[in-house]
C-alpha cells in the first residue's frame, strides 16, 4: 500500500527562484535565507518519496480568472514550467504520476470533494519554487509530482477548515492506493504578505509563528481561522496559508517537527518553512 511519510510547508516567493536562476544567491540579501535552506535540502536528499503531492496556487498564469476551479488535480504525465512573462524557468520538466492522481480524483469525488481535473497545465512559481527550495538545481527532479491547485486568489475561496478536511480525504485516498510507494505532501504559499493596496508590505510575525506552532500541535486552531482573520492579520495574500492546512490534514494527528525556518523579509513576505514527519 502507499505510505504517506511526511509533509513540508514552504513559501513560494518567485524571487527565490529568480535568485537561483540568475546566480544571485551569494548576494547579501539572500545568503542567510539560503543558509536556512541547507537543512531542508539535507532532509529532502535523505527522504525522497516516489511522489510529492504539491498543494499550490496558480497565480492566474495558466488558469484564466474567467474559469477558476476551487480545487484542481493535475493528472498529466508531465507539466511544463510556465512562462510568467520572461520565459519559462530553466528548471526540469515536472513529471506527473497519473495512476495515483486518478486514484486521488476518483476517491476524493466519491468522498464528496468535487475535484476539477486537468491533463494540460503549465505550473508557475507556486509549484516550481518549492521544488527548487527542496532539491536545488538537479538535472531532473528526483520525485514525481501531483499538482493540486487551490483557489486562493479569486472570491469566494475555500475555507481553512475545508482545506484541512481535503487533506484528511487525501490521506484516506493515499492509504487505499494499492501500490507500494511512498508519498510526500507539500503546502505552499504565505506566510503573511500583501502585494498591493494600502497595507502592501504588511507582515505579522506573531500570527505567522502561532500558525507554525499550531501546525505542529493544534492544527484545528489553524483550521478554524476565517478569511477575515487571514486578511486582517496576515494581509490580503496571507490566505495562501490555507494550502498548508491541506498538507497538515493529510498527516497523522501526532507529527514530529524536523525543521523550521522563519525569515523576514523575503520580497514582500515573511518566509516560512516547516518539515513534519508522521510519528
Ligand atoms: C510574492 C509572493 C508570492 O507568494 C507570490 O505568489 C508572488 C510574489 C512576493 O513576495 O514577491
Ligand atoms: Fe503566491
Amino acid at each position: 500500500m502507499a505510505r504517506l511519510i511526511a509533509g513540508m510547508g514552504t513559501s513560494h516567493v518567485p524571487g527565490v527562484g529568480a535568485a537561483m536562476d540568475n546566480g544571485k544567491t551569494h548576494e547579501d540579501y539572500w545568503v542567510e535565507l539560503f543558509k536556512g535552506f541547507e537543512p531542508i535540502r539535507a532532509w529532502h536528499a535523505k527522504n525522497v518519496p516516489d511522489v510529492n503531492i504539491i498543494v499550490f496556487n496558480d497565480h492566474a498564469t495558466s488558469m484564466s480568472l474567467n474559469h477558476y476551479s476551487t480545487f484542481m488535480m493535475g493528472v498529466a504525465e508531465q507539466f511544463q514550467p510556465a512562462d510568467e512573462g520572461w520565459g519559462p524557468r530553466k528548471v526540469p520538466m515536472v513529471e506527473g504520476h497519473p495512476e495515483l492522481a486518478w486514484h486521488l480524483v476518483e476517491n476524493l469525488i466519491l468522498d464528496e470533494f468535487d475535484m476539477a481535473v486537468t491533463a494540460d497545465f503549465d505550473v508557475d512559481h507556486g509549484l516550481t519554487v518549492p521544488l527548487s527550495i527542496a532539491y536545488d538545481q538537479p538535472d531532473a527532479w528526483p520525485a514525481k509530482v501531483i499538482p493540486l491547485c487551490v483557489n486562493v486568489i479569486q472570491y469566494p475561496q475555500p475555507t481553512a477548515l475545508r482545506c484541512f478536511k481535503l487533506g484528511q480525504a487525501i490521506r484516506r485516498a493515499v492509504d487505499s492506493f494499492p501500490e507500494d510507494i511512498t508519498v510526500g505532501i507539500w503546502g505552499t504559499g504565505g506566510l503573511s504578505h500583501q502585494l498591493g493596496g494600502e497595507r502592501a508590505g504588511v507582515v505579522n510575525p506573531d500570527f505567522d509563528k502561532r500558525f507554525l506552532d499550531n501546525l505542529v500541535s493544534d492544527p484545528i486552531a489553524n483550521a478554524s481561522l476565517t478569511h477575515t482573520d487571514f486578511i486582517r492579520e496576515a494581509g490580503s495574500e496571507g490566505i495562501e496559508m490555507i494550502m498548508w492546512n491541506v498538507m497538515r490534514g493529510a498527516l497523522d494527528e501526532d507529527v514530529r517537527e524536523v525543521y523550521r525556518l522563519y525569515h523576514i523579509p523575503v520580497s514582500a513576505t515573511a518566509y516560512g518553512a516547516i518539515i513534519l514527519e508522521n510519528s
